[in-house]
C-alpha cells in the first residue's frame, strides 16, 4: 500500500520584508507580551519575535511545524511553588492536588509530582497517565460521577489513596470492590459562582455529588468504607473569592472530618484585561474558612498550566469582506482548542514576530463549521499567509480536549526551558488516524 502523505504540518517560510511594510523599514518598539497572559519569562527578542522558555517561537514553528502546543516548563514549576509556598506560610496541614484533567500529560505530571503536589484524576485513563508521570498512588484522588467497576477496581489494585465518591450507587459498588478504601464524599454545596453554566458544578441542580439534604444519609451509609472528609468543586474560571469563603463555611457546618477538599477553579487571565485573584489571596481565603486542625486540600488545574502554554499556528488565508470582517484562517481550530466553541471562551492572538497592530481581524480555524472561530475581533499587525500566529493561555483544556475532527492529526507538544526545546509528544500522522481500525 502506498504510504499516506505526511500531514501538512506547516513549516512557515522565512519572514520576508513586504513593500510598504512599516515594520520592515522603521522598526517600531515592540509591544511586550502581557506578563499575566503569556508564560512566565516570555519576552520579545531583538528581532521582535516572541520567546517562550527562552525559545524563539518562529524558530519552533519552523522546527516542529504548526499547529503546535508550546509550554514553558518554568511556568508550571513556578505556579506549583506559588501554591505550596502560599499554604506553607500559613499552615502545615494542607495538600495541593493537580487537577490533571487540565493537561493529563506525563511531562507535566512529572514536573508537578517532583514539585511535591498530589494529583486528582477523573478517569482510569487519567490515573494511568498520573502513574506514568510519577505520582505515587497514595497521593492520587480519583473523581468522577460515574466511575465504572473496572475503574474502581484499577484504582484499588494500584493502591490509590482516596476515591471521591459521588453517589449512593457508587458507595454500594465500592463496598463490594474495595472495602476499607479511604474516601471523600463529593458535595454539591448549592453555591453558584459567576461562570459559564457548563463549568459551574457546585449548584444544587447538578449531576455531581450529594446534595446537602442527602449528605447525612450518605455519611451514615459509609459502613465499612473509611470516610476521611468532604469534597466540593464549585466550578471553574472563578474570580470571586467570596464563593470559596462561603464554600468553606458550608462544608465546615456538615461535620468534623480530617480532610476538607475545596476543589479547584481559580480563574486565570485568558485576555490582558482579566485580573484573576492571586494564588496567595485564594489560599488565604481557603484557610481562613476552614476550622483549625483540618487538613485543607485544593485541586487547581488551569491555574497551574493554563498560562504555561501557547499554541502556534500558521496563517493560510486572509479573506477581507469589505465593511464586514477580515477572516484570518489558520491551520488548526476547534480540533486543537474547542473552548471558544464550547464555552464562548475569549482568547487573544498576535502575529508572533509583529506584536501589536491595528487591523481588526477574526481568527478562524480550518474546520468545516462556520462556528470554528478561535478569536473574534482582535487587532493584529496586518497578518499575511505564512505568518506564525500565537494564541496564549492555551495550556489547559486544549490538548486535553483536542479531537481529530475532519481527521486532522493532533498537534505536537513542545516543552521549553532556558532556550532548549524538547518534543514531548510528536505530531500525529495520517497512519495514526487509522491505527485502531480493523478493516
Ligand atoms: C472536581 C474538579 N476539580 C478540579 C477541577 C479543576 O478546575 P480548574 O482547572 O478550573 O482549576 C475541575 C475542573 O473541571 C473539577 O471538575
Amino acid at each position: 500500500m502506498a504510504r499516506p502523505p505526511t500531514p501538512e504540518a506547516a513549516a512557515p517560510a522565512e519572514p520576508t520584508a513586504h513593500a510598504g511594510d512599516e515594520a520592515a523599514s522603521t522598526p517600531r518598539p515592540p509591544a511586550a507580551p502581557p506578563s499575566h497572559v503569556y508564560p512566565i519569562g516570555s519576552r520579545l527578542n531583538a528581532a521582535g519575535r516572541l520567546e517562550v522558555g527562552g525559545c524563539d517561537v518562529v524558530e519552533l514553528a519552523r522546527e516542529f511545524g504548526t499547529p503546535a502546543y508550546v509550554y514553558a516548563e518554568e511556568h508550571i514549576r513556578a505556579r506549583a511553588r506559588a501554591y505550596r509556598d502560599a499554604f506553607a506560610l500559613r499552615s502545615d496541614r494542607f495538600d495541593v492536588l493537580y487537577a490533571s484533567k487540565a493537561f493529563p500529560h506525563p511531562a507535566a505530571n512529572r514536573i508537578l509530582s517532583a514539585e511535591g503536589l498530589s494529583c486528582d484524576v477523573a478517569s482510569g485513563g487519567e490515573l494511568y497517565m498520573a502513574l506514568r508521570g510519577g505520582f505515587v498512588p497514595e497521593r492520587i484522588y480519583l473523581h468522577g460521577n460515574n466511575k465504572s467497576e473496572a475503574e474502581l477496581a484499577y484504582a484499588a489494585e494500584q493502591g490509590v489513596g482516596h476515591i471521591v465518591v459521588d453517589s449512593f450507587d457508587e458507595l454500594e459498588r465500592l463496598e463490594r470492590i474495595a472495602p476499607g478504601q479511604a474516601i471523600l464524599l463529593r458535595v454539591t454545596p448549592g453555591i453558584e459562582p459567576a461562570t459559564h453554566a457548563y463549568i459551574s458544578t457546585g449548584q444544587e441542580d447538578s449531576k455531581f455529588g450529594f446534595g446537602l439534604d442527602e449528605l447525612p444519609r450518605a455519611i451514615e451509609r459509609c459502613g465499612r468504607i473509611e470516610l476521611r472528609g468532604l469534597h466540593a468543586h464549585i466550578g471553574s474560571q472563578v474570580f470571586d473569592l467570596e464563593s470559596y469563603a462561603k464554600l468553606a463555611e458550608v462544608l465546615t457546618a456538615m461535620g468534623d472530618f480530617p480532610l476538607l477538599n475545596l476543589g479547584g477553579g481559580l480563574a486565570i487571565a485568558y485576555t490582558s484585561d482579566q485580573q484573576p485573584p492571586s494564588v496567595d489571596d485564594y489560599v488565604e481565603t481557603l484557610l481562613a474558612g476552614a476550622p483549625d486542625g483540618v487538613t485543607v486540600l485544593c485541586e487547581p488545574g488551569r491555574s497551574l498550566v493554563g498560562n504555561a502554554g501557547v499554541t502556534l499556528y500558521t496563517v493560510g488565508t486572509v479573506k477581507e469582506i469589505p465593511g464586514v470582517r477580515t477572516y484570518v484562517a489558520v491551520d488548526g481550530g476547534m480540533s486543537d482548542n474547542p473552548r471558544p466553541m464550547l464555552y464562548g471562551a475569549r482568547y487573544e492572538a498576535e502575529v508572533a514576530d509583529r506584536f501589536g497592530g491595528e487591523r481588526l481581524c477574526t481568527v478562524a480555524g480550518k474546520h468545516c463549521e462556520s462556528g470554528d472561530i478561535l478569536v473574534s475581533d482582535i487587532l493584529l499587525d496586518d497578518p499575511r499567509p505564512g505568518d506564525v500566529l500565537v494564541m496564549p493561555a492555551t495550556g489547559a483544556y486544549g490538548h486535553a480536549m483536542a479531537s481529530n475532527y475532519n481527521a486532522l492529526p493532533r498537534p505536537p507538544i513542545v516543552f521549553c526551558r532556558d532556550g532548549d526545546a524538547r518534543l514531548v509528544t510528536r505530531r500525529e500522522t495520517y497512519e495514526d488516524l487509522a491505527l485502531r481500525d480493523l478493516v
